[in-house]
C-alpha cells in the first residue's frame, strides 16, 4: 500500500463534534503501573497506536498476562515484586521515550540483564539523561553512546535519591517516581515543572507521595516499596491529537469543532494558553475532575487574523508536543512578529523538530530568524499557497507528518506528504477523522 497522502483541495467549511483517542501519556503510565499493582486492572479506551501496544508488549516480556475483553484492557498485576523475565530479554520500545525511559526505572530491582532497543528515531534519543539519575539509585547501566541500545542489570540493594530535574522533562521526572516505587526509602525529587500524570495516579493510587509546587519547581517526595492495589481507570482524550484539529479549525473558515472529553490538565493545556492569547477562540465546556486529571470540551472556532505573540519560555513544557503547530498558527494566521525561546527540547524529540518546523516554515514562504534556540517568526496572515509541495522527514516523526497535512488542507497547494503510517505511532485514526469533517485525502 502506498505510504503517503496526497491533498490538493482546501477543507471546505464544517460544524462537527468528534472524539481523538486516549492520551498516550496516561495510556502509557497506567499499562505500566497496572503491570506492578496488586490484582486485575481494567484500563478502558487505552489508545490502541503502536507506543501503547509496545507497552503492552513490553510488561508480557516482563511476565504480566493482559487481556482484552470487549472494549477494555485487563492487566493481571503481580506487585511490586512480580515480574519474571527470562534471561537475557530483550524489551523493544519502538518510537515511544516514554515506554523507553519509564521501562528501564520499572526494572531498576530486577538482577538480570535487559537490553532495551527501539527504532530508528529512538535509537538516535538521549538516554543519558535517565540512565544518570537510575545508576545513582544502584542500577547497572551499559549505553552506546548515550543511545540505545541499553543494557540494565538491576540490584537487590537500590538507595533513594536526592535528585535535580532541572530540564524540564516529565519522563525523566516520570521514570524516577517509578524507579523510588521499587526502592526502600525516601526519593526526593526537585523537578522543573512539566506534566504530572505520574503525581496525580500516585496520589489515586495512595501511594506514598508529597507534592510541593512553586512557581518553576515541583518539590516530590516518594517513599517507597508500598505496594498499592489494582484500578480501574477510563483514559481521557488527548490534547495532543485534538491540537491538529484545534488548529485546523482555526485555519479553515467559518469552521467550528467541539471535542468532546479530553484531558485539559493544567500541565497539558499550554497550547490553548498560547493561541487564546494569541486572540484565538477556543473555550473549554463541560470542566470535570477525574481521578485527579481535569477533562472538558474543547469548542474551537475559526479564528480571523490573529495577534503576534512574544511568548513566555515557562509555557514550553506544557505544550511541548504541539509547538510547531504553534509556530504554522505564528506563521500563517498572524500579523506581526511572534518569538518563541529556549527551545532546544524540540530538537531532541521524535525528529530535530525545530529544525524541521522551521524549514516547513521557509518552505512555504514565511520568514523565520534563529538565533541558537530562539525564533522569530514574521507573520503572513492568511497565506494562501498554489505550489506543490512534498514533505519526507526520514525519521518518520508522526506530528510532523500531521501538521504537514493540517497545512496542506488550509492554506491550498498541491502536496505529496510522505510517511503515512507513522501515524500508527500515536494517532492511527487521523486521517480517518478528518475525512469525516470532509477532507478529501487520497
Ligand atoms: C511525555 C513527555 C514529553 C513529551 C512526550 C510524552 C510523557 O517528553 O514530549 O511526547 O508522557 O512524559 P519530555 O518529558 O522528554 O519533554
Amino acid at each position: 500500500m502506498k505510504n503517503f497522502a496526497v491533498i490538493k483541495n482546501k477543507i471546505k467549511k464544517f460544524n462537527k463534534k468528534i472524539f481523538v483517542p486516549g492520551d498516550k501519556s496516561l495510556s502509557i503510565r497506567t499499562v505500566l503501573l497496572a503491570s506492578q499493582g496488586v490484582g486485575v486492572s481494567n484500563i478502558s479506551n487505552l489508545l490502541e497506536a503502536e507506543d501503547v501496544l509496545n507497552s503492552l508488549a513490553a510488561i508480557k516480556k516482563l511476565g504480566i498476562k493482559y487481556t482484552k475483553v470487549k472494549k477494555k484492557y485487563r492487566i493481571y498485576g503481580l506487585g511490586l515484586n512480580g515480574y519474571s523475565p527470562k534471561k537475557n530479554t530483550t524489551i523493544y520500545a519502538g518510537n515511544s521515550g516514554t515506554l523507553g525511559r519509564h521501562l528501564l526505572a520499572l526494572v531498576v530491582k530486577i538482577n538480570k540483564k535487559i537490553r532495551l532497543t527501539g527504532d530508528m528515531s529512538l535509537s538516535k534519543r538521549d538516554f543519558s539523561r535517565i540512565a544518570e539519575p537510575l545508576k545513582l539509585f544502584g542500577a547497572n547501566i551499559k549505553l552506546n553512546n548515550k543511545s540505545l541500545p541499553v543494557d540494565i542489570v538491576g540490584s537487590n540493594f537500590l538507595r533513594p535519591i536526592t535528585y535535580f530535574e532541572n530540564i524540564g522533562s516529565a519522563q525523566v521526572k516520570s521514570s524516577i517516581c517509578f524507579a523510588a516505587l521499587n526502592t526502600p526509602g525516601t526519593t526526593v525529587i526537585k523537578a522543573k515543572k512539566s506534566r504530572n500524570h505520574t503525581e496525580l495516579l500516585f496520589k489515586y493510587l495512595n501511594i506514598p507521595i508529597k507534592l510541593k509546587s512553586s512557581k518553576n519547581f515541583d518539590l516530590i517526595k516518594i517513599k517507597g516499596l508500598n505496594n498499592y492495589k489494582s484500578f480501574n481507570y477510563s483514559i481521557p482524550g488527548d490534547i495532543s491529537s485534538s491540537a491538529f484539529f484545534i488548529v485546523l479549525t482555526m485555519l479553515s473558515n467559518k469552521s467550528k469543532i467541539l471535542i468532546r472529553n479530553v484531558n485539559v490538565n493544567e500541565t497539558r493545556t499550554g497550547i490553548i494558553k498560547i493561541l487564546n492569547k494569541m486572540k484565538a477562540n477556543i473555550v473549554l465546556k463541560n470542566k470535570k475532575k477525574y481521578k485527579g486529571e481535569m477533562i472538558a470540551d474543547i469548542q474551537v472556532t475559526s479564528s480571523p487574523v490573529l495577534k503576534s505573540i512574544n511568548c513566555p519560555p515557562s509555557l514550553n513544557s506544557s505544550t511541548i508536543d504541539e509547538l510547531i503547530l504553534i509556530f504554522l498558527v505564528a506563521g500563517v494566521k498572524t500579523k506581526g512578529v511572534s518569538t518563541f525561546k529556549d527551545l532546544s527540547e524540540l530538537n531532541k524529540k521524535e525528529s530535530p523538530r525545530l529544525d524541521l518546523a522551521i524549514n516547513f516554515l521557509r518552505m512555504i514562504g514565511v520568514k523565520v530568524k534563529r538565533n541558537k534556540n530562539d525564533i522569530k517568526i514574521y507573520g503572513k496572515p492568511n497565506l494562501s499557497l498554489d505550489g506543490a509541495y512534498s514533505i519526507k522527514n526520514f525519521l518518520k516523526d508522526h506530528r510532523i507528518f500531521m501538521m504537514s497535512c493540517v497545512a496542506a488542507l488550509t492554506l491550498g497547494g498541491k502536496w505529496k506528504i510522505f510517511d503515512k503510517d507513522s501515524i500508527n505511532t500515536s494517532f492511527p485514526s487521523f486521517i480517518k477523522i478528518l475525512k469525516k469533517l470532509g477532507a478529501k485525502i487520497n
